[in-house]
């Protein structure tokens, strides 16, 4: 574990979610990318600590669109912490009782690299998010 890597944020416009952070922060926010593979568009805010991802649903099957049905504003919708081995970290959670993975093998995420979550019913009502660092 080597901390927390972004905090995910499901919003209806990701040009005024990136109006509002680039205000409000006084940083800039990348340029929107479509990850069609993924369901979403996605901008970043970097901060010095930490990353907020913006995340925009595209498309009707995207992940994110019940998250969004339920919170039209938008919303916090994941933490995601790095770890050394996607692997790894999957294997160990599973071998504790108590908690459920949504992924039974690691994928590759809108990063590029192996990352799997956790059942937000088991992590106080967070979705979990847990992503490598660095590719396989
Ligand atoms: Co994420």
């Amino acid at each position: 574990m080597q901390g927390l890597n972004h905090i995910a944020i499901c919003v209806p416009s990701i040009r005024e979610a990136a109006n509002t952070f680039a205000s409000l922060l006084g940083v800039p926010v990348t340029e929107p990318v479509k990850l069609e593979n993924h369901g979403v568009t996605v901008s970043f805010v970097k901060l010095s600590n930490v990353n907020l991802e913006l995340l925009e649903p595209l498309g009707e099957d995207s992940p994110v669109a019940n998250f969004l049905a339920k919170h039209p504003r938008g919303g916090i919708h994941h933490l995601c912490f790095d770890v050394n081995s996607a692997r790894g970290s999957l294997e160990r959670i599973r071998a504790l009782e108590d908690y459920r993975v949504l992924n039974t093998e690691p994928k590759i995420g809108s990063h590029g690299t192996p990352m799997f979550f956790l059942d937000p019913k088991d992590s106080c009502g967070c979705l979990i998010e847990m992503e490598q660092t660095d590719p396989e």
